[in-house]
């Protein structure tokens, strides 16, 4: 699988300590990369999974909701693996609130981290990728960046930007060897829903409209990730890939 091979490769993932971030990380150290996992909590435990694969791990602590980690976390990445070849910009949150009531903090504080720091870590990637003509951006959007969502104005906003800026980018920078595209992942059980699977009439209603019948797993957008990491991947610019079981076909 020569195509899809990943080693020698570093990759950043951001939220990489649970969730859909640990699933991709996990996929791309399977690939053969060495990943800098970078969260506001430890990822210490990602990156044991990782180690225990032969493939270098580090963990960095910071608080992506404003934009000042980001230098130092390239400093720390360059200084330990001499490059960045892959990000996937993963971290993000989600507040729920009827839109009359939403408050100016859970817009602000959602678009911070959803949108604001996914573009200025792109730029900050592609600056080290630009030396070398190569490189690999994953922003992950979500169904949210096409369709409106339920009680979760700021995060359908944030999401929609995610996948605009990808395009935007992929306009300027394919032109540099750097591929950059989205993943819009589907109902997935993480943190991310535990919201909604805990309400039976939401949860129903949204498993009964996805064709695959199940909610996502980490596992499921492994697949994507490396897909989007490597050379498979070379002559795909500024395209959102739905990891859904089907939801938007329906
Ligand atoms: N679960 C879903 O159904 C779903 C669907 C579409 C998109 N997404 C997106 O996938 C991404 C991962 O979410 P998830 O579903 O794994 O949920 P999650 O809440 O389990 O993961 C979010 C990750 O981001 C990290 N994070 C949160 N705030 C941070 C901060 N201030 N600084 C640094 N890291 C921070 C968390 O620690 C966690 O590792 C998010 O961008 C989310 O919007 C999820």
């Amino acid at each position: 699988m020569k195509l899809f091979d990943l080693t020698g490769k570093t990759a950043i993932v951001t939220g990489g300590s649970t969730g859909l971030g640990k699933g991709m990380a996990l996929g791309l150290a399977e690939a053969g990369a060495d990943v800098v996992l970078v969260d506001y909590v430890p990822s210490d435990g990602t990156a044991q999974e990782i180690k225990a694969m032969g493939r270098k791990a580090i963990s960095l602590v910071a608080d992506l909701m404003t934009i000042k980690p980001i230098q130092s976390i390239m400093d720390e990445t360059i200084r330990t693996f001499g490059k960045v070849d892959i990000l996937i910009n993963n971290a993000g949150i989600i507040r729920r609130t009827p839109a009359i009531e939403f408050s100016e903090k859970d817009w602000d504080d959602v678009m911070a981290i959803n949108s604001k720091t996914v573009f200025f870590f792109c730029q900050a990637v592609a600056r080290d990728m630009m030396k070398r003509k190569q490189g690999k951006i994953i922003n992950i959007a979500s169904l949210l960046a096409f369709q409106g969502g339920i009680i979760v104005p700021s995060y359908s906003a944030s999401k929609g930007a995610a996948a605009q800026v990808t395009k935007a980018l992929a306009n300027e920078w394919a032109q540099h060897g750097i591929n950059i595209n989205a993943i819009a992942p589907g109902y997935m059980a993480t943190n991310n829903t535990k919201a909604l699977r805990e309400d039976s009439v939401r949860a129903k209603s949204i498993l009964d409209r996805i064709p695959a019948g199940r909610w996502g797993e980490p596992d499921d957008v492994k697949g994507a990730a490396v897909f989007l990491a490597s050379q498979a991947s070379n002559y795909i610019n500024g395209h959102i890939l739905v990891v859904d079981g089907g939801w938007m076909a329906r």
